[in-house]
């Protein structure tokens, strides 16, 4: 079920977009993440245009609100279930009504669900695929379409350093993220000629309300620093492939070089 939420623009007071001398308007896919906060708050001190897209409805009327007082010169909302296929048409109608001349779109939405349960449940695991790709590659489909068209913007999607390698722990998950991974290096190719700028996004371990479960959380990277990366890159030239912070390219590329007859032994 989709339903808009109250369109609120609010014209910042601290004149934000001026200062920043390039506006952004920027498509937020999955708004009330907890990475996706943090690069809002950055684009909304910058003066940034945001179209939030997200589930609650309550949550996005919070976030407007928050955006708008940091200096956001527009925040529009619209509440939808990203995962669900037949959502999409009146997403993408609501951004041609509202939002046209967009020329950013982050995604951000996603999921990880207990592994368990995926191994458990074929059901499960299709959702878990869905949410973290299938869909994502649906959408962004429709706005690669547009972008290309008018031959400008930048799609930005956050897959995960879990889509580099399969573990036995969390290979569904880490295999939705790896395809997307995948899907964003073809859809980079295909955009280059257009001016279109593709960046794949790969966090390490951050904390947030997808980790707070976890033992170890209180040892992962603070979502401010990654959202401040993200939004740096969506703002300036950038590598096409982020990995934030930016130890785990060197973390990777070493898990990468590990053996299969060895990694197969591995527990984590
Ligand atoms: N945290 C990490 O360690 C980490 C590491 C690497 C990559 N990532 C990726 O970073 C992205 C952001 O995650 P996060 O860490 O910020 O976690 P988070 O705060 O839990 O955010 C996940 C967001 O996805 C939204 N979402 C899930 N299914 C959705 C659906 N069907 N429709 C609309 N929204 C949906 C959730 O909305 P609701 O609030 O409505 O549930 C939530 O806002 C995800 O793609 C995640 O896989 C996270």
């Amino acid at each position: 079920m989709i339903s808009a939420v109250a369109v609120k623009e609010t014209e910042s007071t601290t004149n934000a977009a001026l200062k920043s001398g390039s506006l952004k308007k920027v498509v937020v896919l999955g708004a009330t993440s907890g990475i996706a906060l943090e690069v809002q708050r950055k684009l909304a001190e910058r003066g940034c245009e945001l179209l939030l897209i997200a589930r609650s409805p309550e949550r996005l009327s919070e976030l407007q609100a928050d955006l708008s007082i940091r200096g956001a010169r527009q925040v529009l909302a619209y509440s939808a279930d990203l995962a669900l296929m037949q959502s999409h048409e009146n997403i993408f109608a609501f951004v041609r009504q509202h939002f046209s001349d967009f020329d950013t779109v982050l995604l951000a939405y996603g999921s990880m669900q207990d592994q368990k349960q995926s191994e458990a449940s074929v059901e499960a695991m299709l959702d878990e695929l869905n949410t973290n790709f299938v869909s994502a590659a649906a959408l962004l489909t429709i706005f690669a379409a547009d972008l290309e068209r008018r031959r400008t913007g930048c799609i930005a999607a956050i897959t995960s350093v879990a889509g580099d390698r399969g573990r036995r722990s969390n290979y569904v998950y880490g295999s939705a993220k790896g395809a997307l991974s995948l899907f964003l290096q073809g859809l980079r190719s295909r955009l280059h000629p257009a001016g279109v700028r593709v960046i794949t996004i790969k966090p390490g371990p951050v904390r947030t309300a997808m980790t707070d479960h976890m033992a170890t959380a209180t040892r992962f990277t603070d979502p401010e620093r990654v959202g401040r990366e993200i939004a740096q890159a969506l703002e300036r030239r950038s590598p096409d492939i982020l990995y934030t912070p930016k130890i785990w390219r060197f973390v990777m590329t070493a898990v990468e070089h590990i053996p299969e007859n060895l990694f197969k032994r591995l527990s984590f």
